[in-house]
């Protein structure tokens, strides 16, 4: 049929049989995403406002990321397990978060992604997530 190969040539199908978890490659595959994005925020100029509003050491941060990850997007509830609800709104309100920190916390994630060969439909999909927890972050005007 015409109408599905026209379809089938504009949208790449999203595998909804596995779970982002599995899709990234399990845990080695998180933790080399979460360490791409923590190694952009300490290097890259356009970051600076979201590299400061983290302390000296990124170091805390990138463990409690990779095992936050690896429970939303559907694998083990690492995170759940060693420190209970994530309350994520209320373990960020010591930090400044504007929407300059929310928008770079996203342009960051999506250059991780590309950078460890996450397909762009699989991206999309996830940085639409992430923007949304992002937003719900901000905890201060502008
Ligand atoms: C919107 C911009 C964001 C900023 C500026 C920000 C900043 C921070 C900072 C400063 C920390 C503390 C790091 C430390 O303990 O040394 C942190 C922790 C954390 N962030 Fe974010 N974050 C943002 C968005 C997000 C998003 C979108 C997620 C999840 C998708 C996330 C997940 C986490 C997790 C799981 C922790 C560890 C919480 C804990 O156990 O203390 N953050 N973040």
């Amino acid at each position: 049929m015409t109408h599905e190969s026209t379809v089938d040539a504009v949208f790449t199908p999203i595998d909804h049989a596995r779970s982002a978890f599995d899709q990234l490659g399990g845990e080695p595959g998180v933790r080399q995403l979460v360490e791409r994005f923590y190694d952009l925020m300490d290097m890259e100029p356009d970051l600076a406002a979201l590299r400061a509003a983290h302390g000296p050491s990124l170091d805390q941060a990138r463990e409690r990321l990779f095992l936050f990850l690896c429970g939303y997007l559907g694998g083990p509830d690492l995170y759940v397990q060693q420190f209970g609800h994530p309350r994520l709104r209320a373990r960020h309100l010591p930090f400044a978060i504007g929407e300059a920190e929310r928008d770079q916390w996203v342009v960051c994630m999506g250059r991780a992604m590309a950078d460890v060969g996450v397909s762009a439909a699989l991206s999309d999909r996830l940085l639409q997530a992430f923007y949304g927890t992002a937003d719900w972050m901000r905890n201060r005007a502008g």
